[in-house]
Protein backbone atom coordinates (compact mmCIF):
# COMPACT_ATOMS: atom_id res chain seq x y z
CA UNK A 1 0.00 0.00 0.00
CA UNK A 2 1.13 3.29 -1.05
CA UNK A 3 2.12 6.05 1.75
CA UNK A 4 0.09 8.27 0.85
CA UNK A 5 -2.24 8.81 4.32
CA UNK A 6 -2.65 11.29 6.70
CA UNK A 7 -4.07 10.61 10.05
CA UNK A 8 -5.37 12.93 12.42
CA UNK A 9 -6.10 11.69 15.59
CA UNK A 10 -7.39 13.77 18.78
CA UNK A 11 -7.63 12.25 22.50
CA UNK A 12 -11.32 13.18 22.50
CA UNK A 13 -14.02 14.00 20.71
CA UNK A 14 -13.49 17.60 22.86
CA UNK A 15 -10.33 18.28 20.67
CA UNK A 16 -11.96 18.23 17.64
CA UNK A 17 -13.19 21.90 17.21
CA UNK A 18 -9.46 22.48 17.20
CA UNK A 19 -8.37 19.61 15.53
CA UNK A 20 -10.94 20.00 12.31
CA UNK A 21 -8.91 23.04 11.52
CA UNK A 22 -6.34 20.26 10.36
CA UNK A 23 -8.34 17.76 8.26
CA UNK A 24 -10.14 21.39 6.67
CA UNK A 25 -6.62 22.18 5.24
CA UNK A 26 -6.19 18.62 4.32
CA UNK A 27 -9.12 19.00 2.05
CA UNK A 28 -7.74 22.31 0.71
CA UNK A 29 -4.91 20.36 -0.72
CA UNK A 30 -6.68 17.30 -1.79
CA UNK A 31 -4.85 15.05 0.64
CA UNK A 32 -6.18 11.53 1.05
CA UNK A 33 -6.66 11.32 5.35
CA UNK A 34 -8.31 9.93 8.20
CA UNK A 35 -9.04 11.24 11.50
CA UNK A 36 -10.45 9.41 14.61
CA UNK A 37 -10.54 9.21 18.15
CA UNK A 38 -7.61 7.25 20.20
CA UNK A 39 -7.22 8.09 24.00
CA UNK A 40 -3.57 7.33 25.16
CA UNK A 41 -4.43 6.97 29.07
CA UNK A 42 -8.03 5.09 28.35
CA UNK A 43 -7.36 3.51 25.34
CA UNK A 44 -4.03 2.52 25.57
CA UNK A 45 -4.16 -0.70 23.98
CA UNK A 46 -5.96 0.83 20.62
CA UNK A 47 -3.10 3.43 20.55
CA UNK A 48 -0.31 0.55 20.90
CA UNK A 49 -2.46 -1.20 18.06
CA UNK A 50 -2.39 2.37 15.75
CA UNK A 51 0.86 2.92 16.55
CA UNK A 52 2.38 -0.40 15.52
CA UNK A 53 0.17 -0.97 12.47
CA UNK A 54 0.80 2.76 11.30
CA UNK A 55 3.48 2.28 8.74
CA UNK A 56 1.63 -0.93 7.22
CA UNK A 57 -1.78 0.65 7.24
CA UNK A 58 -0.14 3.18 4.36
CA UNK A 59 0.27 6.18 6.77
CA UNK A 60 2.71 8.52 5.70
CA UNK A 61 2.23 11.19 8.95
CA UNK A 62 0.40 11.22 12.14
CA UNK A 63 -1.33 14.67 13.25
CA UNK A 64 -1.95 14.19 16.87
CA UNK A 65 -3.85 16.50 19.24
CA UNK A 66 -4.34 16.29 23.13
CA UNK A 67 -4.63 18.39 26.09
CA UNK A 68 -3.65 18.08 29.59
CA UNK A 69 -0.94 15.78 30.05
CA UNK A 70 -0.84 15.22 26.55
CA UNK A 71 0.36 11.65 26.27
CA UNK A 72 -0.90 10.93 22.65
CA UNK A 73 1.71 12.16 20.30
CA UNK A 74 4.65 10.93 22.30
CA UNK A 75 3.29 7.58 22.50
CA UNK A 76 2.43 7.58 19.24
CA UNK A 77 5.86 7.97 18.58
CA UNK A 78 6.90 5.74 20.40
CA UNK A 79 4.77 2.55 18.56
CA UNK A 80 6.09 3.74 15.57
CA UNK A 81 8.88 5.39 13.02
CA UNK A 82 6.05 7.26 10.92
CA UNK A 83 7.08 11.32 11.80
CA UNK A 84 4.40 12.07 14.63
CA UNK A 85 2.95 16.26 14.25
CA UNK A 86 1.78 16.86 17.75
CA UNK A 87 -0.85 19.90 18.45
CA UNK A 88 -1.37 20.90 21.71
CA UNK A 89 -5.24 21.79 22.41
CA UNK A 90 -5.88 24.49 24.85
CA UNK A 91 -6.99 23.52 28.28
CA UNK A 92 -9.53 25.12 30.71
CA UNK A 93 -7.16 25.94 33.23
CA UNK A 94 -3.88 26.36 31.85
CA UNK A 95 -4.88 27.44 28.41
CA UNK A 96 -2.52 24.67 26.66
CA UNK A 97 0.55 25.29 28.09
CA UNK A 98 0.16 21.89 30.14
CA UNK A 99 -0.75 20.21 26.52
CA UNK A 100 2.21 22.49 24.76
CA UNK A 101 4.78 21.63 27.98
CA UNK A 102 3.64 17.47 27.57
CA UNK A 103 3.83 17.25 23.95
CA UNK A 104 7.32 19.70 23.27
CA UNK A 105 9.57 17.90 26.04
CA UNK A 106 9.86 14.82 24.26
CA UNK A 107 13.35 13.14 25.91
CA UNK A 108 15.81 12.54 22.88
CA UNK A 109 15.41 9.24 20.72
CA UNK A 110 11.82 9.78 20.23
CA UNK A 111 11.22 12.80 18.52
CA UNK A 112 7.27 14.61 18.04
CA UNK A 113 7.09 17.63 15.97
CA UNK A 114 5.63 20.06 18.05
CA UNK A 115 3.34 22.85 16.64
CA UNK A 116 1.87 25.82 18.42
CA UNK A 117 -1.17 25.72 20.89
CA UNK A 118 -4.88 25.37 19.07
CA UNK A 119 -5.81 26.68 15.70
CA UNK A 120 -2.69 27.97 14.34
CA UNK A 121 -1.26 24.56 15.51
CA UNK A 122 -3.68 22.26 14.06
CA UNK A 123 -3.00 24.44 10.57
CA UNK A 124 0.10 24.30 10.61
CA UNK A 125 0.47 21.27 11.29
CA UNK A 126 -1.70 20.64 8.11
CA UNK A 127 0.35 22.09 6.11
CA UNK A 128 3.90 20.72 7.64
CA UNK A 129 2.39 16.93 6.07
CA UNK A 130 1.27 18.87 2.88
CA UNK A 131 5.27 20.26 2.62
CA UNK A 132 6.70 16.85 3.25
CA UNK A 133 4.34 15.16 0.85
CA UNK A 134 4.78 18.32 -1.90
CA UNK A 135 8.68 16.22 -2.01
CA UNK A 136 7.59 13.40 -4.41
CA UNK A 137 4.14 15.20 -5.74
CA UNK A 138 4.01 18.34 -8.20
CA UNK A 139 0.50 18.71 -7.99
CA UNK A 140 0.72 18.85 -4.02
CA UNK A 141 4.17 21.07 -4.42
CA UNK A 142 2.27 23.59 -6.93
CA UNK A 143 -1.11 24.01 -4.80
CA UNK A 144 1.78 24.71 -2.09
CA UNK A 145 2.92 27.56 -3.90
CA UNK A 146 -0.02 28.96 -4.67
CA UNK A 147 -1.49 28.59 -1.76
CA UNK A 148 1.75 30.82 -0.18
CA UNK A 149 1.01 33.40 -3.38
CA UNK A 150 -2.46 33.81 -2.35
CA UNK A 151 -1.31 34.26 1.16
CA UNK A 152 1.41 37.02 0.15
CA UNK A 153 -1.03 38.63 -2.05
CA UNK A 154 -4.12 39.03 0.77
CA UNK A 155 -1.07 40.90 2.79
CA UNK A 156 0.22 43.17 -0.11
CA UNK A 157 -3.58 44.07 -0.54
CA UNK A 158 -4.15 45.25 3.18
CA UNK A 159 -4.33 48.92 4.17
CA UNK A 160 -4.81 50.05 7.10
CA UNK A 161 -7.93 52.94 8.37
CA UNK A 162 -6.53 56.82 8.87
CA UNK A 163 -4.56 57.20 12.41
CA UNK A 164 -7.27 58.49 15.13
C1 LIG B 1 -7.31 14.54 26.68
O1 LIG B 1 -8.11 15.03 27.69
C2 LIG B 1 -7.99 14.94 25.41
O2 LIG B 1 -7.02 15.12 24.40
C3 LIG B 1 -8.71 16.20 25.74
O3 LIG B 1 -8.00 17.35 25.31
C4 LIG B 1 -8.77 16.19 27.25
C5 LIG B 1 -10.18 16.21 27.79
O4 LIG B 1 -10.90 15.10 27.29
P1 LIG B 1 -12.45 14.97 27.57
O5 LIG B 1 -12.62 14.95 29.05
O6 LIG B 1 -13.09 16.20 26.95
O7 LIG B 1 -12.89 13.71 26.89
O8 LIG B 1 -7.20 13.16 26.73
Amino acid sequence: MPNTVVAVVMGSTSDWPVMQHATEYLEQFGIDYQAQVVSAHRTPDLLAEFGSNARANGICCIIAGAGGAAHLPGMLAANTTVPVLGVPVPTEHLQGQDSLYSIVQMPKGVPVATFAIGKAGAINAALFAVSMLADNDPAILQKLEDFRIQQRDTVLDMTLPPAE
